[in-house]
This record gives structure tokens, C-alpha cells and sequence, in this order.
């Protein structure tokens, strides 16, 4: 586990990538990565700046990033979970909505993460046991919602759209038993939006493990539930389907999933 002082420098590290990120969007490069999936020169830049500051700082913990630099990423007991940027469209799309997340695992599972969004100056941040903050303010989940108050979002799974008649069904049958949806852009921030009660839950099919582990920390620690699709806890390396929700409307959201 990081120490409080530890878990100070690495949010500041991550705080500390604006300037870097506001530099490289003046150049505006995007690659296609694949179907409707870009990367730009801001994510790469962000990841190689992490990845040797980090690495500076902590020489006996690797990385797991998005995307992949032509080094092998190692994994082992103890990892850096990156992604440079989680809303690479909306960063394309002058969104505003993009953040930098980081988590780390050890042990089995994530114990910190910090997702920070430069363009609104946000940083969610938790350590296992230490709560969940929004910059300096404790966060936690809303309470006593009922499902038909529930805000709830959604991520579109936009790089595999073959899904989409299936998971479209299954957001109308959830949107017509809640107040209203939403779709952000960036998973990231939609977990951290339920952290601090802004939304009431979010489930997206397929994610990577870089979308939501950073997330998962902070919605943990701000009383919030987070697990896959089958109820278990989210892989940490592998994709999962997520359910990100506060404990009043878990229970319901979950079976609405199951019974799909
Ligand atoms: C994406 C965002 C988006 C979600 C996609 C993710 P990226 O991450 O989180 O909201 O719908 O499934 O892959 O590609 O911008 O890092
Ligand atoms: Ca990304």
C-alpha cells in the first residue's frame, strides 16, 4: 500500500500532465486504431511521461498502459494500471470530458486511484481505507435513491458495435424504470460521477481494466458497489463488463442485468 505522502506525489504526478496535455493538443495528431478507436500524439505523450516519472520514483513497480509502446508490459505482483487518456473521442471532439486514470494493483487488487480531468481542473483520488476525495473535499455515493430517481449512465461499447441491438435493449428496459440516462465519453469519470453522487450508477459491456480500475477505488471507498455483469468483482487484467452503482439501486440494476 501507498503511505498518505506517496499517494500526495503520485496524484501531483498525474496533476502535473496539463501543461503536457494542453502543449500536445495544440498539435492535434489522431491515429485509427481500429473501428471508431483513435489515439492521439496527447495519449502518448501522457503515458511516456508517467511511465518515466514513475518509474523514477518507484523502480520495482510495472506498468500495464493502453497503448502499447513497442516495450514488452510486464506484469507482476505489484502494477501501475494506466490509462493516459480514458475519452480519447472527446478529447478528438473538444469535450472537455477526458482524464488521465491511474490505479494501482497489488495483491490481488487496485488499493489507489487517482482520475483526473486538466480540462476542469477534477481530480478523484482513494486509497484502500483512506476514503474518496474530489481535490481536497471526502466524496461519497448518493443515499436513499430509489431506481425510478436514478440517473443513470451508460457507455455505448462503440469499438464492437455488433453488440449494440442486445445492449440497446437491455439501456431501454433499465431507462424506462429510471429518471433519466446519460453518456459521458469516459467511463472513468462516469464511475467517479457516481462516487460523488452526480449519477446513481453506470454499466458499460467489455471494458478494459484501464477504463475502471483507477474508478473502482473511488467509487469503493465513497460506499459505492462495483462489479461485473455476473456480480463478481471486476478483472484486473482482463476486460469485465461493468455495473458501477450506489448500494440502493444495485440489487435491482443487477438482476434487470441478469435477466437481460
Ligand atoms: C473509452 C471510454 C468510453 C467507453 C469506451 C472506452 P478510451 O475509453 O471510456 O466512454 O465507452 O468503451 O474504451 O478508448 O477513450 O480510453
Ligand atoms: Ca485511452
Amino acid at each position: 500500500m501507498l503511505d498518505w505522502e506517496q499517494m500526495m506525489e503520485v496524484t501531483a504526478l498525474v496533476q502535473g500532465t496539463r501543461s503536457l496535455i494542453e502543449r500536445e493538443l495544440a498539435k492535434a495528431e489522431v491515429t485509427v486504431k481500429g473501428a471508431a478507436d483513435y489515439v492521439t500524439n496527447v495519449d502518448f505523450a501522457v503515458q511516456d511521461y508517467l511511465k518515466t516519472e514513475l518509474r523514477k520514483r518507484f523502480p520495482q513497480i510495472s506498468m500495464i498502459a493502453e497503448e502499447k509502446d513497442g516495450q514488452e508490459q510486464k506484469k507482476s505482483s505489484r502494477y501501475w494500471i494506466l490509462d493516459p487518456i480514458d475519452g480519447t473521442t472527446n478529447l478528438i471532439h473538444h469535450y472537455q470530458l477526458s482524464a488521465v486514470s491511474l490505479a494501482l494493483y497489488e495483491e490481488g487488487t487496485v488499493t489507489f486511484g487517482v482520475v483526473y480531468n486538466p480540462f476542469t481542473e477534477e481530480t478523484f483520488w482513494a486509497g484502500t481505507g483512506c476514503g474518496a476525495y474530489l481535490n481536497d473535499m471526502p466524496v461519497s455515493v448518493s443515499s436513499d435513491v430509489a431506481l425510478p430517481d436514478a440517473l443513470v449512465s451508460f457507455g455505448s461499447n462503440p469499438y464492437d458495435k455488433g453488440q449494440a441491438h442486445r445492449l440497446f435493449a437491455l439501456f431501454e428496459k433499465i431507462f424506462l424504470k429510471t429518471a433519466d440516462f446519460r453518456r459521458t465519453g469516459s467511463a472513468a469519470l462516469d464511475i467517479c460521477y457516481v462516487a460523488c453522487g452526480r449519477q446513481d450508477a453506470f454499466l458499460e459491456w467489455n471494458l478494459k481494466p484501464w477504463d475502471y480500475a483507477a474508478a473502482a477505488v473511488i467509487l469503493k471507498e465513497a460506499g459505492g458497489v462495483i462489479t461485473d455483469w455476473s456480480h463478481n468483482e471486476p478483472e484486473w487484467i482482463k476486460n469485465s463488463s461493468i455495473l458501477a452503482a450506489a448500494p440502493g439501486v444495485y440489487d435491482e440494476l443487477q438482476k434487470m442485468i441478469e435477466t437481460e
